[in-house]
């Protein structure tokens, strides 16, 4: 295991570029349940069963009541060390970029500035009949499920959802992020969801070194340069500069 900190430490120091793609394991020790995780499921429910079209529409006050209740979990939450660390190495090198599938906004808390949110942001609501968007804090939500101020109309939460597609401007973007840096860093997903489960692969094809840091062996970890098998909040502290950045 030091063997291979040592490796990527080594990759990242060298590399003056970097793209970083994160899920949900970054935030577990931010207290924010993983979805694939033992306390991924509310109610019994699993994530696929209420983060879609489909159940929004059967039912949108259920569905409004998980969000509310992640709402409440991610309000309480701060960003721990593997988020920090992640700013550093923004701080640190001249191109960066955090692509995330989180969308609890803890990145931002950290201190990133140069994120994109693939699955949007739970803060985000939007009107299902005007495409109303805005920004909401309130937790928790009152009324439940929320109403548009310009056409009355319920709102959705302005995340994206299974058999949704991301936006092609936001996939562009990523995609040019991956080709312009020379490293990769894979962080806390299983990596099972689609675009994001290809983009590691992505980067391999483009010869980009990549490094996957995760508590356990994903589909491709067998693929990448360097995977280790740890706690993000206790290996990204060890890859920034420490002496750069209090000297
Ligand atoms: P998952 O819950 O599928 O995977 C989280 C991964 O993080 C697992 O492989 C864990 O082993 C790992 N993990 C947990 N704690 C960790 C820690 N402290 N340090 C490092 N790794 C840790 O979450 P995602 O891969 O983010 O999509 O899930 C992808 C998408 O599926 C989500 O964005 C969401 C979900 O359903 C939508 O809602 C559309």
């Amino acid at each position: 295991m030091q063997d291979k900190i040592l490796e990527a430490k080594n990759i990242i120091e060298q590399a003056s570029s970097l793209s970083v793609l994160t899920g949900a394991g970054i935030s577990s020790e931010s207290g924010i349940p993983t979805f694939r995780g033992e306390e991924g499921l509310w109610k019994n429910y699993s994530p696929q069963e209420l983060a879609s079209p489909e159940a929004f529409r059967r039912d949108p006050s259920l569905v409004w009541e998980w969000y509310d209740w992640r709402r409440k979990i991610i309000h309480g939450a701060t960003p721990n060390a593997g988020h920090t660390a992640l700013s550093r190495l923004e701080e640190e090198k001249d191109r960066f970029t955090l692509i995330t599938q989180n969308i609890d906004g803890l990145h931002q808390k950290a201190g990133n500035r140069n994120i994109i949110e693939i699955h949007g942001s739970i803060w985000e609501l939007r009107c299902t009949n005007c495409s109303y968007t805005i920004k909401n804090y309130e937790v928790p939500l009152d009324p439940l499920p929320p109403v548009c101020d310009r056409c009355d109309a319920i709102m959705r939460p302005g995340t994206v959802w299974f058999g949704e597609i991301i936006p092609m401007s936001v996939i562009d973007k990523t995609i040019l992020a991956i080709e312009e840096s020379e490293v990769m860093l894979i962080v806390g997903t299983s990596g099972v969801v689609e675009p994001a489960a290809s983009m590691g692969l992505m980067a391999k094809q483009s010869e980009k070194k990549v490094i996957e840091i995760n508590l356990d062996q994903t589909p491709n970890s067998s693929i990448y340069d360097v995977s280790i098998q740890a706690k993000s909040g206790e290996v990204l502290p060890l890859f920034y500069r420490i002496d750069e950045i209090y000297n």
